[in-house]
């Protein structure tokens, strides 16, 4: 089958990565386009694009396949744009890259007769990403059956797997892929933060919780969290929860909160793999639950 040319807009860290990869898979990038025709340019001369610069550089008809990597608030404007060009869209097919918002947004797009479609590539992308990031990654998509058909073919020429979404479940899914990446990232930060308050310099903190870290999430890969869960929760042992509330009161007092939340969650993780009963869970449940509302002395 005939590889569809491409324009892509949005020179950023994944409409660069982006562009690379699916030069490097054999398509033809007819444009690049971004806020800043330097931008734009760079990229441009990366994937061998025969066009560059912002959108009112746009010439020639409408591309088989538009990418629109901008970010979230810039999408319903460049739809717009996109959809005021003197060009027909009846044969092309327009896919965003965002994981929360979906075809809907591009909706200028379908009124002119474009498939819209959204692409989230389930990844982190960043200055020192690389091409091959999309091996084995999943992308996931939703919107018009021609879109989502189109998306599926290049999430595979790109070495990745596809997912179809439900519209109404995106921002939920995105929910969820955020807390992955970012509120791991947090967790490891928040980590170093109690070492460092017990003595131990950043750096050396690192290396000391990254075995266990890579231990825990090798378990991970195998088996779901309830199956994996040790540790202070999963034994019932409210005694040494109730020591971790007395050393964040005395040294942390602002990692309380957190701490809290994250042990009342754990305790429903637990549960849900019969590491502890009920009784158990209430107990520890109960200090977690002090310790962020202390009951009023009076009573
Ligand atoms: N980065 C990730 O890890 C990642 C992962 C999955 C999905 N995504 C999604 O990909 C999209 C882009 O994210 P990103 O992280 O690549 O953002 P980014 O690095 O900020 O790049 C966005 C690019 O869009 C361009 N842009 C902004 N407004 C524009 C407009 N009105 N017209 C044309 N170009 C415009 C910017 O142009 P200039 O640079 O020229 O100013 C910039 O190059 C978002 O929807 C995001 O949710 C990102």
């Amino acid at each position: 089958m005939k590889r569809p040319a491409i324009r892509l807009i949005g020179a950023g860290a994944l409409g660069t990565i982006l562009a690379q990869a699916l030069r490097q898979a054999g398509y033809v990038m007819e444009g690049i386009y971004s806020r800043r025709s330097a931008a734009a340019e760079r990229l441009a001369a990366q994937v061998e694009a025969h066009q560059a610069g912002t959108l009112a550089d746009w010439e020639g008809g409408g591309a088989p396949v538009v990418f629109c990597c901008v970010p979230d608030d810039a999408l319903a404007r460049v739809a717009r744009q996109l959809a005021q060009l003197p060009t027909s869209w009846e044969e092309g097919v327009v896919l965003h890259t965002s994981g929360a918002l979906t075809a809907g947004v591009l909706a200028p797009l379908a009124e002119r007769g474009a498939a819209v479609g959204s692409f989230h590539p389930l990844q982190t992308f960043t200055g020192i990403s690389t091409p091959d990031v999309f091996q084995g990654c999943y992308v996931t998509l939703e919107g018009d059956a021609e879109a989502v058909k189109t998306g599926s073919r290049l999430a595979r020429a790109l070495g990745a797997r596809s997912l179809v979404l439900n519209p109404k479940a995106k921002m939920r899914y995105h929910l969820a892929a955020s807390m992955a990446s970012n509120y791991l990232v947090t967790l490891m930060a928040l980590v170093g933060e109690v070492l460092s308050d017990a003595g131990i310099e950043r750096q050396q903190g690192s290396a000391l919780v990254r075995p266990l870290v890579a231990g825990t999430w090798q378990n991970l890969q195998q088996q779901l969290p309830e199956n994996v869960l040790t540790g202070p929760i999963a034994r019932g042992d409210d005694e040494t929860v109730a020591g971790h509330i007395e050393a964040l009161q005395q040294y942390l007092p602002h990692l309380l909160p957190v701490y809290a939340a994250l042990g009342a969650e754990t305790v429903r993780v637990a549960l849900r793999g019969g590491k502890i009963q009920a009784e158990a869970a209430q107990a520890v449940l109960d200090a977690l639950h002090e310790a962020v509302e202390p009951r009023d002395p009076m009573f």
